[in-house]
C-alpha cells in the first residue's frame, strides 16, 4: 500500500512561502495539505484563496486541501480553480454531506471527508462508498502543534473494519500531532496518508524530518 506524506503549510513560515514550498517540491513529501479555516466552524482563521494560489504557482505536488469551514458548497469551484486535486469537508459542518461530495467529484477533484475527535467512526456508513478518503482529526482542528489524541488507534481500526466490510475504495488520512513517535504504528493499523505540521517545520532539517517519516510509515 502506497503512504503519503503531506506537510501542513499551517506550520510553514508565512513571510517566505516560496521557500517552504520549494523545500516540498525537492524533498521525499507526496503533497501539499492546505488547512482552511473560516473563524466560526474552528476558533482561528488560517488563509483564503489568493494564499492558495499563490503556493500553488510553485507546488509540484498534489494539493490536498482541508476545509474547516461551514457552508463549503459554496467554495467548491472556487477551491477546484485555485487548485485542489483533493477536497475534504468537515461531517460536522454538512448537513447535505451526500450532495456536496457529488459536486466536489463534478469538478472533478477526489473528495474526503473529516471527523473531529469526538465524531464516531460509524456515522460515514452510508457515504463512505462514495467517499475516496477519510480524515480523521487527531486533535480538535483549529491550531497547530497540539498533542496526539490516542483514541485515534482504535478509530483507525473502526474505519479499516468498516471500508473493508463496504468493499469502499477510501484511504485514510490522520491529521494532527503526527510525530516519530506515533507514525508507523498508525501506518501498520491501515493509514495511508500523514498530515505533519510541527514536527516537520520546527525541526531543524524538515527535508530529513520528511524522509525520516516517510522510512517510518513505509517500514
Ligand atoms: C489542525 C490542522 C492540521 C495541523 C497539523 O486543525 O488541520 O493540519 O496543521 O499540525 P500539527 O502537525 O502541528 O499537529
Ligand atoms: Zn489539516
Amino acid at each position: 500500500m502506497n503512504k503519503f506524506i503531506a506537510p501542513s503549510i499551517l506550520a510553514a513560515d508565512f513571510g517566505n512561502l516560496q521557500k517552504d514550498v520549494e523545500m516540498i517540491n525537492n524533498s521525499e513529501a507526496d503533497w501539499f495539505h492546505i488547512d482552511v479555516m473560516d473563524g466560526v466552524f474552528v476558533p482561528n482563521i488560517s488563509f483564503g484563496m489568493p494564499v492558495i494560489k499563490a503556493i500553488k504557482k510553485h507546488a509540484k505536488k498534489t494539493f490536498d486541501v482541508h476545509l474547516m469551514i461551514v457552508n463549503p458548497d459554496k467554495f467548491i469551484s472556487d477551491f477546484k480553480n485555485a487548485g485542489a486535486d483533493i477536497l475534504t469537508v468537515h461531517y460536522e459542518a454538512c448537513t447535505h454531506l451526500h450532495r456536496t461530495v457529488q459536486a466536489i467529484k463534478a469538478q472533478g477533484m477526489k473528495a474526503g471527508v473529516s471527523i473531529n475527535p469526538h465524531t464516531p467512526v460509524a456515522v460515514l456508513e452510508d457515504i463512505i462508498s462514495d467517499i475516496d478518503l477519510v480524515l480523521i482529526m487527531s486533535v480538535n482542528p483549529g491550531f497547530g502543534g497540539q498533542s496526539f489524541i490516542e483514541n485515534t488507534f482504535k478509530k483507525v481500526q473502526q474505519l479499516k473494519t468498516l471500508i473493508e466490510k463496504s468493499a469502499s475504495k477510501a484511504i485514510i488520512e490522520v491529521d494532527g500531532g503526527v510525530t516519530d513517535k506515533n507514525i508507523t504504528q498508525l501506518s501498520k493499523a491501515g493509514v495511508s496518508a500523514f498530515v505533519a505540521g510541527s514536527f516537520i517545520f520546527k525541526s531543524k532539517n524538515p527535508t530529513q524530518t520528511i524522509k525520516q517519516l516517510k522510512t517510518l510509515a513505509t517500514s
